[in-house]
C-alpha cells in the first residue's frame, strides 16, 4: 500500500511544530502562577520529577506510537487494540472541546491586550480594569450576562488563524507557520527575559522568591495532616501542568509523529521537545518574577503584596508593571503580550490539528472541509467563554480536564503501550531509528509511571472531595467540570463507535518483532 500521508519536510520543523505545541499559555501564563501559588522554587522539584517520571516517558511513548502506526490517535489506538479506540478519540475531543474552546478565547484575550499596550489602555488601577472594564465579570458561573464583544471578535481573529494554518496539508500549514512563528517567539522571549531581569528589585525577587524554595509546600510526609493534604495538592498540580505543558494525552504528539518520515531519531526528538519545553517555562519564570519584583520595589511594597495568583497575573500584575516602566512602557507591553499570543496560536493549531486529522483518518473527508467545520464549530463553543462568566467557566474546565481527563489519558495509554502491546516491542521500534532508549523505560512505562499517575489522580480526588476546588459551588463544579467531561467522554465513546474500512485498520507485518510479540 504506498504511503499517502503528508508528512514533514524536515526534521526540524516537526521539532519546530512539536516544541510550538508544548510552548504555549501554559509556559508563561500557567507555569508562573503555579510555581508562584505552589511554593517558588520547591514547585521545580515535583516539577522535575513529573518531567522525568511521566513527561518524558511518555513523550517517548507518544512518538513512538504514532510513528509505529503512522496514524492520529483513534487510528494508532484501534491498529494496537480495537477496544482502546474510545480511548484515541477521548484525548482529540478532550483537545479540541475540554481545552481549545477557552485556550483560544484566552489567546483573545491576549490580542485585546496587545492593543491595549499601544496607549497603555488599563491605566492605574489594572486590577478594576481586567475584572470590571475588560471581562465585566459576572457575580457567579452560573450568571452568564451576555456576552463581551471586545473578547468576541478577538477569539474569531484566533478561530481564523487557526483555520488559516490547518486549512493547508502539513507541511505547507503547521510546519512553515512553525518555521517563522517559533524563531521569532525565541527572540522576542529572550528580550523580555533580559529586559525583566535587568529591572531594579528583580534579583531580589529572583532570588528569594521563585528561586527560594518553601520545602514544606511540597512535603508529602509531614507530620501534620492539612500539611500533607496542601503538598498532594502542588504534586498533582506539578503532574497535571506536565502534561498541559507538553501536550500529552491530546493526541497531539502521536498525529505529529505520524507525519515523520520512515527513519527519524524518534528518541532524540522527544528529549529535545521535552527539554526545550520546560527550559523555556524556567527561563519565562525569571521575567515575570524579575518583573513583579521590579514592581514590589517601585512601589515600596512587599513582592507578596504585589504578585497575584491565577490568571491575574498575566493580566493584571503584568501591566500593572508595564505602567510602571521608567520607558518605553508600550513597546514592552507589545512585545509580551505578542509572545503570549504567539505562544498560544502554536499551541492552538496543535489541539485542532489532533482533532482534524482523527476525523479525516476515520471517515475521509477532505481535510479542508473537516478543518472548516471544525473551527466554526470551536468558535461557536468558545463563546460561553467569552460570557461575563468566561472566567469561572474556564477556571473550572482547566482543572478538571487538566488534573483528571489529562492524567487518566495519560495512564491509560501506558496499560495500552506497557501491558497490551508491550513496551519493549515500542522501545525496539524507537531504538530502530537512532538514539536508544534504555531498558528501564520499559519498566517505567508498565509499573512506575501508570502507578504514580494514579496515586496522583487519588490526591487530586481527595483533595477535591476535601474542599470545592476555587471555593465554587458544589453544582457548578459538577455542571462544568464532571459534566463537561462526561460530555467529552460521550463524545469519544460516538466518535468510537463507527466502523473504520478494513484495510484502514491492517497492520503491517513486521518480521522483526515476531520473536518479542510472542
Ligand atoms: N502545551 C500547551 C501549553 O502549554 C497546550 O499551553
Amino acid at each position: 500500500m504506498p504511503n499517502t500521508r503528508s508528512s514533514w519536510k524536515s526534521n526540524l520543523g516537526f521539532l519546530l511544530a512539536a516544541i510550538g505545541s508544548a510552548i504555549g499559555l501554559g509556559n508563561v501564563w500557567r507555569f508562573s502562577y503555579m510555581a508562584h501559588q505552589y511554593g517558588g522554587g520547591a514547585f521545580l522539584i515535583p516539577y522535575l520529577i513529573a518531567l522525568l517520571v511521566a513527561g518524558l516517558p511518555i513523550m517517548l511513548l507518544e512518538y513512538g506510537l504514532g510513528h509505529r502506526e503512522k496514524g492520529s490517535s483513534p487510528l494508532t489506538f484501534a491498529r494496537v487494540d480495537s477496544r482502546f479506540e474510545w480511548l484515541g478519540w477521548w484525548m482529540p475531543v478532550v483537545a479540541m472541546f475540554g481545552i481549545m474552546l477557552y485556550y483560544a478565547v484566552v489567546i483573545g484575550w491576549c490580542i485585546n491586550y496587545l492593543f491595549y499596550s499601544f496607549s497603555l489602555a488599563w491605566g492605574t488601577d489594572t486590577q478594576a480594569f481586567f475584572f470590571s472594564n475588560f471581562l465585566q465579570l459576572s457575580d457567579s458561573a452560573t450568571h452568564l450576562g451576555g456576552l463581551r464583544i471586545p473578547i468576541v471578535f478577538s477569539t474569531l481573529a484566533v478561530w481564523v488563524l487557526c483555520w488559516l494554518v490547518c486549512f493547508r496539508d502539513i507541511r505547507h500549514g503547521i510546519e512553515k507557520a512553525s518555521l517563522i512563528f517559533m524563531p521569532v517567539l525565541f527572540l522576542i522571549t529572550i528580550v523580555i527575559v533580559l529586559w525583566s531581569v535587568s529591572l531594579d528589585g528583580a534579583r531580589d525577587a529572583i532570588v528569594n522568591h521563585y528561586l527560594h524554595a518553601d520545602w514544606n509546600k511540597i512535603n508529602l510526609f509531614a507530620a501534620d495532616a492539612a500539611t500533607r493534604k496542601a503538598a498532594g495538592e502542588v504534586w498533582a498540580a506539578a503532574f497535571g501542568q506536565i502534561f498541559f505543558t507538553l501536550s500529552l494525552g491530546f493526541g497531539i504528539m502521536i498525529t505529529y509523529a505520524s507525519y515523520l518520515p520512515e527513519r527519524s531519531d524518534i528518541a532524540k526528538n522527544a528529549l529535545i521537545t521535552s527539554v526545550v519545553n520546560c527550559l523555556y517555562s524556567f527561563t519565562a519564570g525569571f521575567a515575570v518574577f524579575g518583573i513583579v519584583g521590579f514592581m514590589a520595589h517601585s512601589q515600596g511594597v512587599a513582592f507578596e503584596a504585589a504578585i497575584k495568583g491565577g490568571p491575574q497575573l498575566a493580566f493584571v500584575v503584568y501591566p500593572k508593571a508595564i505602567s510602571l516602566l521608567p520607558r518605553m512602557n508600550s513597546l514592552f507591553g507589545i512585545l509580551f503580550f505578542l509572545m503570549l499570543v504567539i505562544a498560544g496560536l502554536t499551541s492552538g493549531v496543535s489541539l485542532v490539528e489532533a482533532f482534524a486529522c482523527s476525523v479525516t483518518d476515520k471517515f475521509d473527508w477532505s481535510r479542508r472541509r473537516v478543518v472548516t467545520v471544525l473551527c466554526i464549530a470551536g468558535f461557536l463553543g468558545s463563546l460561553i467563554f467569552t460570557s461575563r462568566a468566561g472566567l469561572y467557566l474556564l477556571d473550572i474546565t482547566d482543572h478538571f480536564i487538566t488534573n483528571y481527563g489529562l492524567v487518566a489519558g495519560g495512564l491509560l495509554e501506558c496499560v495500552l503501550a506497557g501491558w497490551i502491546l508491550k513496551a519493549s516491542v515500542l522501545r525496539h521500534h524507537i531504538n530502530r531509528q537512532g538514539s536508544a532508549v534504555p531498558r528501564l523505560w520499559d519498566w517505567l512505562i508498565r509499573y512506575t509511571t501508570p502507578l504514580m499517575l494514579l496515586f496522583l489522580l487519588y490526591l487530586s480526588l481527595s483533595g477535591d472531595l476535601d474542599k470545592n476546588y476555587g471555593g465554587y459551588p458544589t453544582d457548578q463544579l459538577i455542571l462544568f467540570g464532571v459534566g463537561w467531561m462526561l460530555i467529552c467522554l460521550v463524545a469519544a465513546l460516538a466518535l468510537a463507535f463507527g466502523r473504520w474500512k478494513p484495510k484502514k485498520l491492517k497492520r503491517r507485518h513486521r518480521p522483526e518483532e515476531d520473536d518479542l510479540l510472542t
